[in-house]
């Protein structure tokens, strides 16, 4: 890919900013990481790589990679006050809830990042985040089951951590599992960036008044958690719960294709590609492969969501208007054999994505010319002159 784009000038009277760090084609379903192409940084690839790859814009050499990891493993405990803020949440709180409070919080304690005008301190607010997502998703994950926090470890790769923070406990030693480790670090690939998504939006205009990285991380997580976006996947493993049998998906459909029942094909349509969304594609095959290692190849979810896929494909009510499966249609299965409950799988999307969201916030504060945003309206309502005396409304 030498050169530049180019974009019909329609294109730019809509864009919200310009940026070099993802790039979307909708309808060659193409999606490039700095200019890669997922596909290749999916396989070839680790999360780390690819974090130091959308932050500071090219892939790093070994020794490059080795700093940066090294840099990363050494800030993944939280401040042992942050554990404090559990105990305010209720054992059932939606991890969601719990996330936008605690990243929020983390402001508190690194008033030595927080001047964004120092490339320096946004540069440890950035690494400060990438480490510290997977510590506070577990914390929120042993605190709703009743279990204790487990510390991170230094001599574990960044999934492998995140895995035994989640699943390992103090009576018995996780042993880690490099296929579902590398299956989950895929995940976090493919969930890492994505242009000027609802989140990434929300990010970049928090980001703009000059708010803190913290508190524009936690604004991303409180829009990621919707059901329309981050919260598909979480909601495609209940449509498909829901459905059950490959029998009942007729019944589905038709329900699906009656507007007035509101009900959507969770996990299929995307406002930008109207072609498939490559990271289904690369979604679908982590998931066979981590269905295979377990020796759940013929787990009926996968199977049932197969079916309804290729049924999908074949209705015309879904290819005339481009509706293909998305990130999440499968996202959620893998993610169930991996051992992850339901109610985590938006957390997990927000440790993801912190990297592209801070990425984006960093590239938009380093440029001199950037201005607090201000979304403007159309104005729909009809002035008034005379305000009524109480007694004559
Ligand atoms: C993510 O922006 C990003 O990049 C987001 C994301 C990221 O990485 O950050 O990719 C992550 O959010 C993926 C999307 C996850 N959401 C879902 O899977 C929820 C289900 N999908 C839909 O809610 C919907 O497809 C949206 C919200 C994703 C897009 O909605 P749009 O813009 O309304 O879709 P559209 O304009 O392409 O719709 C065309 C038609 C409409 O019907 P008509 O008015 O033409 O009759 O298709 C219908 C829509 O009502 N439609 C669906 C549908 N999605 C759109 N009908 C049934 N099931 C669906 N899933």
């Amino acid at each position: 890919q030498s050169g530049k784009f180019t974009y019909d000038p329609g294109f730019m009277s809509t864009a919200s900013c310009q940026s070099a760090i993802t790039y979307i084609d909708g309808d060659k379903g193409e999606l490039l990481y700095r200019g890669y192409p997922i596909e290749q940084l999916a396989v070839q690839c680790d999360f780390l790589e690819t974090c130091y790859l959308l932050l500071n814009g090219e892939l790093p050499n070994k020794q490059q990679k080795d700093t940066f990891t090294n840099t990363v493993t050494r800030h993944t405990m939280v401040h042992e006050q942050m554990q404090f803020f559990f105990r305010g949440f209720r054992r059932d709180a939606h991890p969601m809830s719990v996330l936008v409070g605690t990243v929020g919080a983390l402001a508190s304690f690194y008033h030595d990042s927080l001047d964004i005008n120092d490339p320096a301190q946004r540069e440890i607010s950035a690494i400060r985040l990438i480490a510290k997502m997977p510590t506070l998703v577990a914390m929120a994950y042993k605190y709703s089951i009743g279990q204790p926090f487990v510390y991170p470890r230094n001599d574990l790769s960044y999934s492998a951590n995140f895995m035994r923070m989640m699943f390992g406990n103090p009576c018995e030693e996780y042993k880690v599992n490099d296929v579902l480790v590398r299956a989950l670090d895929r995940i976090l690939i493919l969930h890492a960036d994505h242009e000027q998504n609802a989140s990434t939006s929300t990010v970049r205009l928090a980001g703009s008044s000059g708010a803190n990285p913290f508190a524009c991380i936690a604004a991303g997580i409180a829009c990621l958690w919707g059901p329309a976006h981050g919260g598909a996947n979480e909601a495609a493993l209940n449509m498909l719960k829901e459905i059950g049998t490959p029998e009942n998906i007729p019944d589905f459909i038709a329900k699906v294709k009656d507007k007035n029942s509101g009900v959507k094909l969770m996990g299929f349509g995307h406002r930008v590609y109207k072609n498939f969304d490559p990271r289904a594609k690369l979604m679908r095959e982590t998931c066979y492969e981590v269905l295979n290692e377990l020796g759940l190849q013929n787990d009926p979810l996968f199977a049932l969501a197969m079916q309804l896929e290729k049924i999908a494909l074949e209705d015309d009510y879904f290819v005339s208007r481009k509706l293909y499966p998305n990130v999440d249609f499968y996202s959620g299965i893998v993610q169930s054999a991996l051992g992850i409950p339901v109610s985590l799988f938006t957390g997990i999307f927000a440790m993801a994505r912190t990297i592209g969201w801070i990425a984006q916030w960093n590239e938009m504060i380093a440029d001199p010319e950037q201005k607090i945003g201000r979304p403007r309206q159309l104005y729909i309502g009809a002035p008034r002159r005379d305000v009524p005396s109480i007694d004559k409304r």
